[in-house]
């Protein structure tokens, strides 16, 4: 018997050794990885740079805690301020913990209790970000929730304007929500609720927890609308697959996390950190970016040719390298087709085939790609 809970249904795949875009499992299959461990080895499994300074740092020391200075943190967080126009960093370890700190802030600044999030919108799997979560199967049985939250339909202004209240800490969205089904906000939307939100005397909040470190071909996905969040959370591809989170504010914020107002043991550890810095040093400069958007733009028309005409295909969306398919049914049979054909890919919300390659695949591996999910997508799947 398995020892553990079976939080997960895992794939009959056992991971052996990962280079690039590529992943070999215990009995020698090769298998081309557009999962990026969901959105985590932007740069692929195993970059040369993360590695030579994960290496470096593992001579030096593992961990001291976060009572001591800290160059390391200082100048990561410098690179994340730079990249998202704010100030202030808190270094955590996943993404939950990257939103809880983000809820803890805008509730204590602002002296107010609500934060208004979106329904299919998913923020993590502690109590205040289960509570936050848009989408009841991840609520089932936990009740009862904190009572923080309302949510609204996405992309509805006027949901947000009847909701927005005196109460009103903030309003917390992802500018592409990822599990609840890749779907875009538009960016009337978006920024009205910004004006919306300070008009209120309310945080904005941007989740860029999966289109963050780009993903999106911005460092951050919100640049491409033109907004100025109080708060943005990151975590996934911050380190390139070593346990990270981030909450990245406004100066204005610094008296809200005072000393001993919030923290973490293990939150900025060294060994992370070294990757994590590695990481945007390499993600954050121009040329990579704009090589992602040319990926992305060269993925999203390579799939719409070879996707037209095929019957259960509605269309294609998303930014940059997070793609997602829209099915007129269930996805994950084709998910597990696709992995019987050596293409690892992911589902989101019950229709959506999801797309999360590394930042760094090939033109070569995009086509290989496009003409295994073609024929799986034309072929007839046996939904079990
Ligand atoms: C948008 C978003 N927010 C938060 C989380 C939670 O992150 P973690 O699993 O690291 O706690 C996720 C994870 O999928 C996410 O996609």
């Amino acid at each position: 018997m398995s020892h553990l809970f079976p939080t997960y249904a895992r794939w009959n795949v056992t991971p052996a050794k990962a280079e690039g875009s590529w992943l070999t499992d215990q009995s020698g299959d090769v298998y081309l990885d557009f999962t990026s461990g969901i959105g985590v080895s932007n740069l692929g499994h195993i970059p040369k740079q993360v590695k030579k300074a994960v290496d470096k740092q593992l001579q030096a020391f593992w961990h001291t805690s976060n009572l001591f200075q800290s160059p390391l943190q200082e100048e990561t967080a410098k690179i994340l301020a730079e990249a998202s126009h704010l100030d202030l960093v808190f270094f955590c370890n996943s993404g939950a913990e990257a939103n809880e700190a983000a809820i803890k802030l805008a509730r204590k600044s602002t002296g107010r209790s609500k934060i208004i999030t979106f329904l299919k919108s998913f923020h993590g799997r502690t109590y205040a970000t289960m509570a936050a979560t848009g989408q009841e199967k991840v609520k089932l049985g936990f009740g009862p929730m904190l009572e923080t939250f309302e949510y609204v339909p996405y992309n509805d202004i006027e949901a947000v304007k009847e909701a927005l209240d005196d109460n009103t800490a903030a309003v917390m969205l992802e500018v592409i929500q990822g599990e609840g089904g890749v779907n875009e906000g538009n960016a009337d939307f978006l920024q009205e609720v910004e004006k919306l939100c300070h008009e209120n005397g309310s945080l904005f909040v941007i989740d860029e927890i999966q289109t963050g470190i780009g993903r999106t071909g911005k460092p951050f996905a919100f640049q491409h609308y033109d907004l100025h969040p109080d708060i943005v959370s990151s975590a996934k591809g911050i380190a390139n697959g070593f346990p990270l989170g981030a909450v990245i504010g406004k100066k204005e914020l610094a008296e809200t996390f005072s000393p001993g107002s919030h923290g973490s043991t293990f939150g900025g550890n060294p060994v992370a950190l070294s990757a994590a810095k590695a990481t945007l040093n390499t993600i954050f400069e121009d040329s990579f970016l704009n090589e992602v958007q040319q990926k992305g733009e060269l993925l999203t028309s390579l799939l719409k040719e070879q996707l037209s005409g095929v019957e259960i295909v509605k269309g294609v969306k998303g930014k940059g390298l997070m793609i997602g398919i829209e099915l007129s049914e269930e996805a994950t049979p084709y998910v597990t087709a696709a992995r019987e054909e050596k293409l690892l890919i992911l589902s989101a919300g019950t229709n959506v085939i999801r797309l999360l390659p590394p930042l760094t695949v090939s033109e070569e591996e995009i086509s290989q790609a496009v003409k295994i999910i073609a024929s799986v997508l034309t072929a007839k799947v046996q939904i079990s």
